[in-house]
């Protein structure tokens, strides 16, 4: 099959797009290059793919892109392209979030509409539940969002819904809940604090430490996004999580703990959107296409720090 996938040099989309080449797949990548971070660390993260047989890469905008032609004989599209951090979308840049996430997803769907694809997954986000009121959480509570960036991801959801309903673009939305693993965002707290514990530096954490975190492991993200591919029932959103729910200080004494290195911590007040906790109740996606997450979480932070420490130079030469 000729699979589209948006946000290819990204975090997950690059994962996803290798697991799609070695799966016997074409993959037609597209990314914009974002500077939300340097475009150095997502052209590490597109090295194993490009020259790779049946990988094709087109840089590009969403916006600005001839979509109609670029989805022409795709069968699938994985909808990963956003821009993804949270603290970052309260003042001046959300007209960038509107942009990247909202309708650059609506410019998407609009051309998927009369293509007859078998599958578009949306890539959405714990950020949707805001301060959930029931632990773990399931897909239909009420969706109250927290921050500027869980409104574009649930903006997108809902886009998306609207086009499987108005028009039969056959959608799954994919619920993510904190993804970690190697490539990992660097704005996000694991790779901050496996870097602190590589370099010997400091880090910073918002709140007492004490809030928990469902976090899934990037291996099972990728997997879940083919499992849904293939039998996500259209029009549906999932929840997927790492099975783990752990307290944010829990999991960096456990950086501790398989780097050998004691990590020296500031804590400030909690950030405005930062969610309390997280947790996924993942029994719809059980149910619907077989998704159980099989990394725990002690195995997933040994890869994480293992992938980070050789590529830490690269880090380090553009001051992150
Ligand atoms: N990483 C997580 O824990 C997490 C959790 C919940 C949801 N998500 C969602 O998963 C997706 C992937 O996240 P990630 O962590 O890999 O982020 P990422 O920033 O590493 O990847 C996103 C990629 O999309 C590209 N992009 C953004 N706007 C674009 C546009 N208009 N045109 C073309 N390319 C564009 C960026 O350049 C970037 O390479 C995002 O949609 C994000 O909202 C991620």
């Amino acid at each position: 099959m000729r699979i589209m996938v948006t946000g290819v040099s990204g975090f997950i989309g690059s994962h996803l797009a290798e697991r799609l080449l070695s799966g016997g797949h074409s993959v037609l990548g597209v990314d914009s290059f974002l500077d939300f971070y340097p475009r150095e660390i997502k052209e590490n993260n597109l090295k194993s793919l490009l020259g790779k047989p049946g990988f094709e890469f087109v840089e590009g905008d969403i916006i600005d892109l001839d979509l109609n032609e670029l989805l022409s004989g795709v069968e699938g599209v994985y909808h990963q392209a956003a821009i993804a951090g949270v603290r970052t979308s309260w003042g001046g840049r959300f007209s960038e979030y509107v942009k990247n996430n909202i309708s650059c997803t609506q410019l998407l769907l609009e051309a998927a509409k009369d293509k007859n694809l078998k599958k578009f997954v949306y890539a959405s986000s714990s950020s949707v539940y805001g301060d959930a009121e029931a632990f773990p959480t399931r897909e239909d509570v009420q969706l109250r969002p927290v921050s500027p960036y869980g409104v574009t991801k649930l903006a997108g959801e809902n886009l998306a819904t609207l086009y499987y309903k108005g028009y039969g673009v056959p959608v799954v939305s994919l619920r993510y809940f904190t993804v970690y693993g190697p490539r990992q965002r660097p704005d996000m707290a694991f790779h901050r604090f496996i870097r602190a514990a590589i370099t010997g530096g400091s880090i910073t954490v918002f709140g007492t430490g004490e809030q928990t975190r469902d976090f899934t492991f990037v291996t099972d993200a990728v997997e879940a996004n083919l499992r849904a591919f293939s039998d996500g029932v259209n029009g549906e959103s999932y929840n997927i999580g790492g099975g783990t729910r752990i307290k944010l200080i829990d999991a960096i004494r456990l950086i501790e703990e398989i780097s050998g290195a004691k990590i020296k911590i500031d804590y400030k007040d909690s950030e405005r959107g930062d969610a309390r906790h997280t947790s996924a109740d993942v029994s719809k996606a059980e149910r619907d296409f077989n998704y159980s997450p099989v990394f725990g979480i002690k195995e997933g932070l040994t890869e994480h720090y293992n992938w980070l420490r050789e590529n830490i130079d690269l880090y380090l030469k553009l001051n992150l």
